[in-house]
């Protein structure tokens, strides 16, 4: 049977230049190196300078994705920035990235599921593309989560960092099996009676404030394991595909330990975890495409291999999404 399948064909990321290790947060804050790394597995993450926007990261992205696809920008017909730190409340950061491009065309909007960002933008672009209402998508995930950091809040402010990571997806016909490439199956879910676990204490309708994250990290851990690998095993009920059949995780990065318990419930042998989270930190919705590529300029994922993505974040949101490069 002949499908639409959302292909990716091309990625691109950026991270700012500035890079603060745990040594230089020791300054700021009562932690230690030991500390983090042992209950992170994070030892440094780039944090924006002054002035560099969310736009100029997602930009940069977007630009690295465009050149790797080979296509000319004209063709994006659909620009979605998934963000939590957008440039204003609005416009939609996406307009910004969609002008600077010079694309005067198609839609392009922001979404907003914190650190799942990625994943639920892949899997409205997977939607767009399969009903015919998209052809050639810009998926960014994008953020300056450090203006929204207490860095007096040695629980919170060690986790994050800034970054981007950009995918242009297009529609592609597939045969209808596991065999084809672009995204099998994509599984998204929220529930908002945890969203005190891990907030912002402030936006334009409460406080008139942007506000600072604030967290239970233990529950935020406890939830993350086993939303996570519910989602996946979703996927791959969804398709019949089993672990084994996986060639690259490539989690959102929030905390090796979460990655490590994810890939052991799932029994996922850990050569096949892409783990940016020790020299990025949390980046946010920007994680996940910035640990695929990562993964994909670095040669170890290739054409043809299934690639698991998911994540997790405030709200709580989560997701997992199966795709053959
Ligand atoms: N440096 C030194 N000590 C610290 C630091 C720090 N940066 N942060 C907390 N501590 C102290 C605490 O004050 C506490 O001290 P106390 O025992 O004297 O009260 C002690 O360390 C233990 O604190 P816990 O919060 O119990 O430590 P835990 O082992 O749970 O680790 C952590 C904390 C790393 C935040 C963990 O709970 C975690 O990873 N949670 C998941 C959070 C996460 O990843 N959030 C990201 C967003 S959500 C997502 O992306 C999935």
């Amino acid at each position: 049977m002949s499908v639409i399948r959302t292909v990716v064909a091309g990625v691109g990321s950026y991270l700012p230049s500035r890079v603060v290790t745990n040594e230089d947060l020791s300054k700021v804050v009562d932690t230690t190196d030991e500390w983090i790394v042992e209950r992170t597995g994070i030892h440094s993450r780039h944090i924006a300078a002054d002035g560099e926007l969310t736009s100029h990261l997602a930009l940069a992205a977007a630009r690295n994705a465009i050149a790797d696809a080979g296509i000319d920008a004209q063709e994006i017909d659909t620009i979605i920035l998934a963000t939590t730190t957008p440039d204003n409340t609005f416009p939609a950061t996406a307009v910004t990235v969609q002008a600077e491009l010079g694309l005067y065309h198609g839609a392009a909007f922001d979404i907003q599921a914190v650190c799942s960002g990625f994943v639920y933008a892949m899997t409205i672009a997977d939607t767009f593309i399969r009903t015919g209402q998209s052809k050639t998508v810009l998926v960014i995930g994008a953020e300056t989560f450090s203006r929204l950091l207490d860095w007096t809040d040695r629980t919170t402010c060690v986790l994050f960092g800034d970054g981007a990571g950009a995918a242009i997806v297009k529609g592609e016909q597939g045969a209808g099996t596991n065999a084809d490439r672009g995204i099998l199956t994509a599984h998204l879910h929220s529930d908002g009676r945890y969203k005190d676990k891990l907030y912002v204490d402030g936006g334009p309708s409460s406080t008139q404030s942007t506000g600072h994250v604030r967290m239970e990290g233990r529950e935020v851990f406890r939830h993350a394991v086993v939303n996570i690998a519910e989602a996946i095993s979703e996927s791959l009920a969804a398709t019949g595909l089993t672990a084994d059949d996986i060639d690259w995780f490539v989690p959102h990065q929030a905390n090796k330990r979460i990655l490590d318990g994810t890939a052991k419930r799932i029994g996922l042998p850990p050569e096949k975890v892409v783990m940016t989270v020790g020299e990025h930190g949390n980046t946010s919705a920007a994680s996940v495409p910035l640990a695929l590529d990562t993964a994909i300029k670095d040669g170890r994922i290739k054409s043809g291999d299934l690639v698991l993505l998911e994540a997790m974040g405030g709200g709580f949101t989560w997701g997992s999404l199966l795709l053959r490069f």
